[in-house]
């Protein structure tokens, strides 16, 4: 019988599917993640991993679970794995692409929305009695029509936001490292500092790597106009967070709004949430009833077809473990 981990509850329909396939389930049942130290001691003798962003899962996890054949990520970013480590041991990785993009862009675009329109702020001041008279100087927010948008990686996410930033008569300007076809009216910049200066919001969906971590620093903020916002949907480690604490004191932006930080949860004493211009979520782009169980029945969809001796549906190394992989062994 093949002894599958999901280092978090889950719903009762992917722990159903994972049982009458006939497969023995382990729930990590604690509040909070397993730690490092916990994972290496649960993952001893299980042929599946159904791991989670808070799961680092890296060479030594792998060692110390020599039955592992496949790994699946209940989500579609899977930087917390080490794909490296699974490919030289014949791992298959897996994820939840496409089925989340859509949630994840109507949340960038919702935070888009409250950054621009204030309503992450100005209802605030009505909950505290401030609500003055009628001023037609007082409470101006910036419009989303007929302003640009700079979609930082225009993936699958990014092309679901652009869609909807048409809808709202924007411009959309967007980088990535190839060029794609200039779906809904988008126009490609070819320089991330071009796509900066001429944004008014900037929206990231570029997929966490050493390349694109601190992307956005002090010299990105300099270059984004006072008036700026930016939104980041991605992974906080993005961001650096100093810099932006800095921008949005001095003025150099006029808001943020992160559904992820660096760490998470973030502090409640950390200096990003002493600020009116920034919004933060605690990491729920894809957090709708719909979506989050049409991923957890992905994951349960791959583990199960690793497991059967199946390339998973959503294998992301497939090529790379074509010749020694642990699921066709
Ligand atoms: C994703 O799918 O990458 C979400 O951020 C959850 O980790």
């Amino acid at each position: 019988m093949s002894k599958i981990l999901i280092t978090r509850r889950t719903f009762q329909e992917a722990e159903d599917k994972l049982l009458q396939a006939g497969s023995e389930v382990v729930i990590w049942g604690e509040p909070d993640s397993p730690g490092y130290e916990e994972l290496l001691k649960e993952v001893r003798d299980i042929d599946g991993l159904y791991a989670h962003i808070t799961n680092q899962v890296d060479g030594a996890v792998m060692d110390a679970a020599p039955n592992l054949k496949v790994i699946t990520e209940f989500g579609v970013g899977y930087d917390n794995i080490d794909v490296d480590a699974a490919n030289k041991r014949g791992i298959a990785v897996c994820n939840t692409p496409g089925i989340l993009s859509e949630s994840t862009a109507d949340e960038a675009f919702a935070l888009l929305m409250a950054m621009g329109r204030r309503t992450h702020d100005l209802p605030q001041l009505v909950k505290r009695g401030e609500w003055g008279d009628f001023d037609p100087l007082a409470y101006l927010a910036s419009d989303i029509h007929h302003k640009t948008l700079g979609i930082v990686g225009m993936g699958r996410i990014g092309g679901e936001v652009a869609k909807r930033a048409a809808g709202f008569n924007m411009k959309v300007l967007y980088y990535n490292r190839n060029k794609r076809d200039e779906e809904f009216g988008a126009t490609y910049v070819s320089s991330l500092d071009e796509l900066l200066q001429r944004s008014d919001y900037v929206s990231l969906h570029n997929p966490l790597t050493p390349e694109t971590t601190g992307l956005m620093g002090s010299e990105q903020f300099k270059l984004m106009k006072k008036s700026a916002m930016l939104i980041n949907t991605t992974r906080g480690p993005v961001v650096d967070q100093e810099a932006l604490y800095d921008a949005l004191t001095a003025g150099e932006i006029a808001g943020a709004a992160l559904d992820v930080t660096v760490p998470e949860p973030i502090p409640a004493d950390h200096p990003l949430l002493t600020l009116d211009n920034c919004l933060i979520m605690p990491h729920v782009a894809s957090a709708t009833d719909d979506t989050r169980l049409k991923m957890a029945m992905m994951c349960v969809d791959n583990v199960l077809a690793g497991l059967a001796g199946d390339w998973p549906p959503y294998c992301v190394n497939r090529d790379q473990i074509s010749d020694n992989a642990r699921i066709k062994q």
